[in-house]
């Protein structure tokens, strides 16, 4: 079985703290979507670490992580943070495998997300600008790059048209975009040959193999729910599936091999990017929130948007991913409000409702919200339930109780050691 662990909100939800927390119990971690716009933080004895492409098992001795066939990999970035990991004596070549149908990032796919987002002007998505929109564009377009191809002879031949086709579609966008592309090339071939020092595989043999022979296997989600490209809040999503559906599609699981599903969310909801936010915070509550959670996108530093949790978001997440198991993170944050609200429906069009309709613009949706009485013990220094303050526990309860799923895991700070099981 495959057990999947998936962000349910605009993605940071902390998925790369519960993956490392996780991966003892698991013998393989596998990403399945998305690319170096993820940035998973993990921090365990003083270190901090950002990864982008590996999962977040690579910290562990036992655990292999893989590198799934729905992940786009830029190989300028993979290279990198291999190399940020060189103090840990990790034995790359048997601990980290690349599915062979996992597609490439072109130099020339960053510089096509720059060009579009930049012709949109204010309607831009706020993309991290990595290249990933064209890269999926380009293999759903059947034009891509495979790793796979590079273990053929003619893969530079490919490489070359598929550059040359970009640079004519960059006139398209009228945007000054400045390059050089002999600079862009030269470090893109210099990380392909350290990717060709990896172990590339068939990702998909590989877990069927592993199932069999009883292997435990995490599939661990990039981005969140409200930014897959079906689901979330289109155009303002990425270009994945970064639903449970996506780990289906990109590992090659079969639904019927899909045990647990650990939907993970903030006790509040961030945002990074353009699109809709409907319990967004413009206030002082806001400001803390921000504050006080050190909100910036590990990827590209930028601010987050910080508001109230929003239950009817939430649940739709819960649902589209048929969640098993809740982790509610950041808990610590919230120490200090003496209220706390939460949206438990909206009104659309002057109606009230509990679902999550087609269109959450501003001019649409009013949120109605409950309020709940805040804590104000520090819950950082916490390691067992019992601790937990009785308005905590009543949130959390209320939570549960709107959601009918159980919240597993309360995380009360970013270290590894700060988890409290339930
Ligand atoms: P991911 O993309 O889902 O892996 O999440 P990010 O790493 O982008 O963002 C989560 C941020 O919250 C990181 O800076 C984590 O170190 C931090 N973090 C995770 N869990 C907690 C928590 O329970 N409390 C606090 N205060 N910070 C947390
Ligand atoms: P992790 O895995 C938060 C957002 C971007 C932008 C939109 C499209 O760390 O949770 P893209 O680069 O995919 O074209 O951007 O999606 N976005 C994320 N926001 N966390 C992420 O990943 C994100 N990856 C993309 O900010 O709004
Ligand atoms: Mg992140």
């Amino acid at each position: 079985m495959v057990d999947l662990l998936l962000g349910l909100q605009w993605g940071d939800e902390g998925k790369g703290k519960i993956v490392d927390v996780l991966t003892k119990n698991y013998d393989i971690i596998a990403r399945f979507q998305g690319g170096p716009n993820a940035g998973h933080t993990l921090i365990f004895d003083g270190n901090k670490h950002v990864l982008h492409t590996i999962p977040s098992g690579i910290f562990h001795d036992k655990a292999v992580n893989i590198v799934g066939n729905g992940v786009v990999i830029d190989p300028v970035i993979f290279q990198k943070e291999i190399d940020n990991l060189s103090a840990y004596g990790i034995d790359f070549s048997k601990k980290l495998l690349i599915s062979r149908k996992a597609h490439l990032i072109l130099p020339t796919h960053r510089l096509l997300d720059a060009a579009s987002e930049t012709s949109k002007g204010k309607a831009k998505i706020g993309s991290t600008l990595k290249g990933i929109g064209p890269t999926y564009m380009d293999k759903t377009g059947r034009n891509g790059l495979r790793v796979g191809d590079l273990e053929l002879d003619d893969w530079k031949d490919k490489f070359n048209a598929l550059t040359e086709k970009h640079i004519k579609m960059l006139d398209f966008f009228d945007v000054d975009i400045q390059f050089d592309l002999d600079e862009l090339t030269s470090e893109f071939f210099d990380a392909i040959s350290s990717l060709k020092k990896l172990t590339f595989i068939d990702s998909e043999q590989y877990l069927f193999d592993a199932m069999k022979n009883g292997k435990t296997i995490l599939a661990e989600g990039a981005q969140g729910s409200l930014l897959d490209i079906d689901f979330g809040t289109y155009p303002f999503v990425t270009s994945s599936n970064t639903t449970a559906a996506g780990a289906c599609t990109g590992l090659g699981v079969a639904p019927n091999k899909i045990g647990e599903v650990f939907g993970i969310f903030k006790a509040y909801t961030t945002r990074v990017g353009s699109g809709p936010f409907p319990t967004e915070l413009f206030d002082e509550d806001g400001a803390t929130l921000a504050e006080v959670g050190h909100e910036f996108g590990a990827t590209t530093g930028r601010p987050r948007r910080c508001g109230w949790l929003d239950l009817v978001a939430l649940k739709y997440a819960v649902q589209v991913n048929g969640v098993t198991q809740l982790m509610m993170m950041k808990g610590d944050v919230l120490s200090g409000f003496k209220q706390i609200k939460v949206c438990t429906s909206y009104t659309y069009k002057g109606e009230k409702i509990d679902y999550f309709p087609f269109n959450i613009e501003p001019e649409n949706i009013q949120v109605n919200y409950e309020t709940l009485d805040g804590w104000d013990d520090d819950l950082t220094k916490m390691d067992d339930q019992q601790q937990l303050p009785q308005n905590l526990i009543k949130y959390i309860e209320f939570l549960e109780a709107n959601l009918e799923v159980p919240i597993k895991i309360v995380s009360v700070g970013p270290d590894r050691k700060q988890t409290i099981f339930r």
